[in-house]
């Protein structure tokens, strides 16, 4: 049996790239994941889709342009007979001026045809266009090891400041939002995959982007520049609503913390039970997001909606009491309630949220309560367990919560919509 010359072996490496690069590009078509940049849902992200685009269209140009001609070297001056093998190569000459001038010029065109659409699109997306800026609403985002805070400095609550909320940023739909980018210690990176991105959140520089949302819906964000242990998993949500609904979220969000009465007569039994099977020390871990993924926005709207027929008011009054007595509020703020901190997310309608630990688990009170039990199995080093519950050093419990008072806690917080 005759050995593969190496020609041969150069063309099938060449058919084995072109079927990976199709597959790729085939697939690619189809990539509709959460966080896909194929299935974008407005303007800034598909300009950006565009521009890759232009780049694939014209790098797949060359890629099969400089096949083709490898290919056709190969198998046309391949080596037929043994003795082809083992001939002298024929006579070399520097080169042809043609044929080089034509490269260099093909080089330039292909590197011109990329330069036009990314010189636009760096003026595009880097600020709303002039004509929209009129209606542009603003955002200030702050990224933190490892959470998302995010104010709203044209809603100035009397007293307070600027609305702040974590994790889940809500915009208005079908408008250019201007989002001020910032940083509290090391660099993060702000994007939201479907809409916009990615821009660098930089200590002590200013940055901004802007985006805007097609339709209303639910996006997933994500820090997109290693930031420590969490990077990975500091994540966020983009919920875009229609003007009325904006107007009504923004109404309720400006609202001070739920007060919910101790009343004896609607004490049920603690609910104590549906959460104290888990346990993610002994190994329980909680997987992704399986209880919202099937329609996150409608579950988004239905946290929004207090029920008041499911919650028990003694164990809400006790989680407020737990809150202050082991210094959650340090960290956290719920305004009009005890809280004053700001070290961790603004707490005021933490029960509207789809989502806790930075987008990381999905709010429901047997994942709060894991969370709360144990924040370091799901966001390890996070300063919630470092500050406040065992010391890094020794290893010693400093703030000891058991079951039930996790389970109040949660109560509470769940009650705030
Ligand atoms: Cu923040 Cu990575």
């Amino acid at each position: 049996m005759r050995r593969p010359t190496v020609p041969s072996k150069l063309v099938r490496l060449i058919c084995a790239f072109s079927a990976l690069g199709g597959l790729t590009l085939l697939t690619g078509c189809w990539l509709d994941g959460p966080q896909s940049t194929f299935h974008v849902k407005g303007p800034v992200a598909r300009a950006q889709l565009d521009l890759f685009m232009v780049t694939v269209y014209v790098t797949a140009f060359i890629f099969v342009a400089v096949g083709a001609v490898l290919a056709f070297a190969t198998l046309r001056f391949r080596a037929r007979s043994a003795a082809d093998q083992h001939a002298e190569p024929p006579p070399q000459s520097h080169g042809n001026f043609l044929v080089e001038i034509s490269l260099v010029s093909a080089s330039v065109l292909c590197l011109v045809i990329i330069a036009f659409p990314t010189l636009r699109n760096i003026g595009y997306t880097y600020d709303v266009p002039a004509a929209e800026q009129a209606n542009a609403y603003e955002i200030t985002a702050t990224g933190s090891q490892w959470w998302f805070k995010f104010e709203y400095p044209r809603e100035q609550i009397e007293g307070v400041g600027p609305l702040v909320t974590g994790n889940e940023l809500v915009i208005p739909a079908g408008r250019p939002v201007r989002i001020a980018l910032r940083t509290l210690d090391v660099i993060h990176s702000f994007w939201v995959p479907k809409l916009a991105g990615k821009v660098d959140m930089i200590p002590n520089r200013p940055n901004h982007l802007w985006l805007q949302a097609d339709e209303p819906g639910y996006y997933y964000g994500q820090c997109a520049e290693f930031c420590g242990d969490s990077h990975a998993i500091m994540r966020f949500r983009v919920i875009a609503l229609s003007a009325p609904e904006f107007a009504a979220w923004l109404a309720n969000q400006e609202r001070p913390a739920r007060v919910v009465a101790p009343d004896a007569a609607a004490a049920a039994p603690r609910p104590h039970a549906v959460f104290a099977s888990y346990r993610t020390t002994a190994g329980g871990a909680l997987a992704g997001s399986p209880e919202f993924d099937a329609n996150p926005f409608a579950a988004w709207k239905e946290k929004q909606v207090p029920d008041p027929a499911h919650e028990n008011r003694q164990l809400i009054t006790e989680g407020r009491r737990l809150f202050q007595e082991k210094t959650c509020i340090a960290c956290h703020t719920i305004r009009g309630h005890e809280g004053v901190g700001v070290t961790g997310p603004d707490l005021t309608h933490v029960g509207a949220r789809t989502t806790i630990a930075a987008g990381s688990l999905e709010n429901t009170p047997r994942r709060m309560h894991a969370w709360i039990a144990d924040p370091n199995h799901f966001k390890p080093g996070n300063k919630m367990y470092n500050g406040g519950y065992t010391d890094p050093t020794t290893g010693q419990r400093l703030i000891h919560l058991n079951d039930a008072e996790i389970d109040a806690l949660v109560a509470y917080l769940q009650s705030l919509k």
